[in-house]
């Protein structure tokens, strides 16, 4: 007789542990069964009075291990359906429900036009070569032919780290011209796409922070008609097939000769009469050769190897193209802003 409410009471306690009410419906029943005012376990507490007085201790704790597995159960399962995870199948994920309808991002306005201009340099061999932000002055300035007493090396425009009058965020990306410079051999092609920083007030039309994509190439022999060439195929895939480009000569201590890079929008439009100030023409890039106290610098000699150097405002490109007024809505991460853009080009 006793055995055989052993054996139920091992039976209950298999059962409890195999159940797994994934549903409220489920779960209501197995309270029922196991909890309720009715439950299954009570009456065999009646049955003490038949167990062996040696099997009588054995016999309670087992009773009580019985309502312990109930209650943990009921309360894991619970606290399983509230969280969500249980299915009507009492799996813990159903992977056959069909998931609800995905909401696609869109890519930043800056990253379309930057990636639009890699993949024009990649098409005639530019490599991508990426630095970082936080620069020592010897990179930023002194590798570049920026002799200290220069303007760009002032406080206003430049952010020093502090404690540090060395360290600086890049105010360009031609520090990534001497970093590579200074551990590969010509002939190096390089385009070095990023973001840079400078100490300007915030307005519509100027940031503290910005990007850029900065160019490089140092081999034997290269010319500024080299330049000239590569840049025209830059601005007809950018700004189509009939674009004419002018070079204005210009300064920059890194290059030399220096020249600024127009490209001729027309006077058509009211737009291209505001982007270019009624001139037609907009400006897009500075560039030149590289200067030969930029490759001593980098510990390339002069004599052997010449370079031109090119630099491309991102942002002023993407405004252009999209017509967007004001460059600080590109840092404000507005989703309803930057979720008009789909393509670049
Ligand atoms: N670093 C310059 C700037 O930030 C842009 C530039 C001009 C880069 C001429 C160049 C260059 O490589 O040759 O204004």
């Amino acid at each position: 007789m006793s055995d055989n409410i052993f054996e139920k009471v091992s039976t209950l306690l298999n059962e409890i542990n195999l159940s797994n009410p994934g549903t409220d419906e489920d779960l209501e029943t197995f309270r029922i069964r196991f909890l309720g005012t009715k439950n299954i376990i009570k009456p065999l507490f009646a049955e003490m009075k038949n167990v062996p007085n040696e099997q009588k201790k054995e016999f309670g704790l087992k009773l009580n291990q019985l309502k312990q597995a109930a209650e943990a159960k009921y309360s894991s399962c619970q606290s399983a359906l509230n969280s969500g995870t249980t299915t009507s199948k009492g799996t813990s994920i159903d992977l056959s429900v069909p998931p609800g309808p995905l909401n696609i991002g869109a890519r930043h306005p800056v990253s379309l036009v930057l990636n639009h201009m890699i993949d024009v340099f990649s098409r005639i061999g530019f490599t991508v070569a990426e630095d970082r932000e936080i620069e020592d002055d010897w990179h930023n300035f002194t590798a570049m032919n920026t002799p200290e007493h220069h303007p760009a090396r002032d406080m206003q425009d430049t952010f020093y780290l502090e404690g540090s009058d060395s360290m600086l965020l890049r105010t360009h990306t031609s520090s990534v011209q001497a970093r590579v410079m200074t551990t590969q051999k010509p002939p190096i092609r390089i385009i070095a796409p990023g973001r840079v920083f400078r100490n300007e007030t915030i307005s519509a039309r100027s940031h503290c922070q910005f990007h850029q994509v900065e160019g490089l190439f140092v081999d034997k022999g290269v010319s500024f008609a080299d330049m000239k060439q590569t840049l025209l195929y830059f601005a007809r895939e950018m700004y189509g097939a009939k674009t004419d480009i002018r070079l204005r000569p210009s300064y920059f201590p890194f290059t030399e000769p220096s020249a600024e890079m127009d490209v001729w929008l027309g006077t058509e439009t009211d737009i291209t009469r505001r982007l270019t100030k009624g001139t037609g023409w907009l400006e897009v890039l500075g560039c030149g050769m590289v200067d030969p106290n930029v490759l001593e610098n980098c510990g390339i000699d002069s004599e052997v190897y010449s370079g031109y150097a090119f630099g491309i405002g991102i942002e002023r490109s993407a405004m252009q193209k999209y017509d967007i007024s004001d460059i600080r809505l590109l840092f404000e991460n507005d989703n309803r802003f930057l979720g008009q853009f789909t393509s670049a080009f």
